[in-house]
């Protein structure tokens, strides 16, 4: 682990990465186990990616924890989700005030149950000012939910004048994102081998780094963090540019 760690370069560290945890269920059955037990089993790995980025120093980290399409998993296994959020939430709060990291989510929260948003939002209000790393879970978060609401809410603008047609830029329209406060990810994390992005962050996305892992997300260690980062840290980020003008742009700064 230590001689993977060395082989990091912290100049080149992505500033936001984002994980699809996906293949609890999978886990699960391949142990004979109910599908719960693998998303307990995934609460692990969530609290040792999240330490990982912290002693990394990455910035953010976003999570996909709940879509807006899992609501129509059976009652059974929504219900759990929502006992291992709050679960996880009253659990790592301490942790998180005592590591400096400020909690924040992204979704249609109001669908969240009662408790579980008053707990959400007291462990959001606890951290604020936490100050070495933002931890962004998605809870009922769907992509395309999101850029409607942030048209919807543009299209609100530009009616009552707050806004002209000609200010409007893929900057400007990114500002009525629930992710405005953030940079867009650097390095996007999808486990358990589907290549889909399943409606997460479609509009953030556009730039990202993409590494897809087989590992199950019950299985995913610090040391496979490391084995992306390092995997995106070969990698040359163009942003539709030439490979020449990218190494003279690195030259000239
Ligand atoms: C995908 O596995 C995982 C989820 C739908 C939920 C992820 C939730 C956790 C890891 C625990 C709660 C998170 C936090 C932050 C406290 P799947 O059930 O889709 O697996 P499958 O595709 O193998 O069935």
């Amino acid at each position: 682990m230590s001689d993977l760690k060395s082989k990091i370069d912290p100049e080149k560290l992505p500033r936001h990465v984002a994980i699809i945890m996906d293949g609890n269920g999978r886990w699960a059955k391949k142990k004979f186990l109910s599908r719960i037990k693998g998303h307990e089993k995934g609460i692990n790995a969530v609290r040792e990616v999240v330490e990982a980025c912290r002693e990394l120093e990455i910035e953010y980290l976003t999570l996909y924890a709940f879509s807006v399409e899992n609501w129509r998993r059976p009652s059974s296994e929504v219900n759990a989700l929502m006992r291992l959020l709050k679960n996880y939430l009253v659990k790592e709060r301490d942790n998180l005030l005592k590591n400096g990291i400020r909690l924040r989510a992204i979704g249609d929260l109001e669908r969240l149950p009662g408790d579980v948003r008053q707990t959400l939002f007291k462990v959001i209000d606890d951290t604020k000012d936490g100050d070495k790393m933002t931890l962004i879970l998605a809870l009922s978060y769907g992509a395309r939910w999101e850029i409607v609401k942030a048209a919807l809410r543009m299209a609100n603008d530009l009616k009552d004048g707050k806004i002209r047609e000609e200010e409007v830029t893929p900057e400007v329209f990114s500002s009525y994102l629930t992710t405005s406060p953030y940079p867009d990810p650097d390095l996007l994390i999808r486990t358990s081998g589907e290549l889909r992005l399943s409606n997460f962050l479609l509009w953030q996305l556009a730039y990202t780094e993409l590494y897809i892992t087989p590992t199950l997300w019950p299985d995913y260690t610090k040391r496979d963090l490391l084995e992306a980062i390092r995997d995106y840290q070969k990698r040359e980020r163009r942003f539709g540019m030439t490979s020449d003008q990218i190494t003279g742009l690195h030259a000239e700064s």
